[in-house]
């Protein structure tokens, strides 16, 4: 790393709200280990938070979707992606302006997937989930743990652009939503973040708000579910970024347990 790319990490630290540096060893470590003994569910001793979910694995209402749990997880996306179809007309959006289908991207065996509440314009031009602003804001969250894009699995609640960034409708949500969970179910990771309201609401079936949700960690399908605020809300409001921080140090920590 050079002075100025060391200076520029600072900077950004300094940014999210960190205080000083820490000289523990797990801080110097970056987590790469593989997710080989992520499959086992693990009870979350600390929260005692507990949340009604949907269960089954192929979720009602994708209909056409092939059953998961016997693939590996990366043909099992692969065949999800395709199911969904890159030209999907189940809800209105196709019809709205929408480019193409924003599957997702990272890692299939991610013990660590985000999730956000649907692409933006430039993820709609490119086909991937937070790549504009917004998604340069969440890289570099994603690297002040110590990890990369590429080890973590990102994706939407929603797959298609709504118009003009407006909020994501409920019939919209009612109608991809299902295949989110079956990303989910495929990944199975460890720890699960709900970038902002719409995705924290819909995973945890809650009309809580988004300020209440945050600083607490949820039990979601044998994964612990954090909460925390969405990146393009951070860039409209930068003090916020303390609380990301502190969010996104109790994902390091489940990660390192
Ligand atoms: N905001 C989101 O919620 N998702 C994206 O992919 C981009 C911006």
């Amino acid at each position: 790393m050079t002075r100025d790319e060391l200076a520029a990490h600072l900077d950004y630290m300094r940014e999210l709200g960190v205080q000083g540096v820490s000289r523990a060893a797990e801080w110097r470590t970056r987590i790469e280990t593989p997710r080989a003994e992520a499959s086992a569910p693990e009870a979350s001793e600390e929260t005692g938070e507990m949340t009604e979910h949907v269960t089954p694995a192929v979720v009602a209402g994708t209909g056409d979707a092939a059953p998961t749990a016997t693939r590996a997880p990366a043909e099992a996306l692969a065949a999800l992606r395709q199911t969904i179809g890159p030209a999907c007309t189940r809800c209105k959006l196709h019809a709205l302006g929408r480019r193409q289908v924003v599957f997702g991207v990272g890692n299939p065996q991610a013990r660590l997937m985000f999730v956000g509440e649907a692409p933006g314009e430039d993820e709609d031009q490119q086909g991937e989930p937070f790549v504009g602003r917004a998604g340069q804001l969440l890289t570099k969250i994603i690297e002040a743990i110590g990890m990369t894009r590429e080890q973590v699995y990102i994706a939407n609640l929603i797959k298609c652009r709504p118009p003009g960034n407006r909020n994501p409708e409920p019939d919209e949500v009612a109608t991809c939503e299902p295949f989110l969970f079956e990303q989910l179910g495929i990944i199975q990771p460890r720890i699960v973040v709900a970038l902002g309201k719409f995705a924290a609401q819909s995973l945890l079936r809650t009309t809580e708000p988004i300020t209440k949700l945050r600083g607490r960690v949820f039990e979601w399908r044998g994964a612990s579910l954090i909460p925390t605020f969405h990146p393009a809300y951070l860039l409209r409001n930068p003090p916020a970024k303390r609380e990301v921080w502190e969010d996104m140090k109790k994902v390091r920590e489940l990660l390192q347990a």
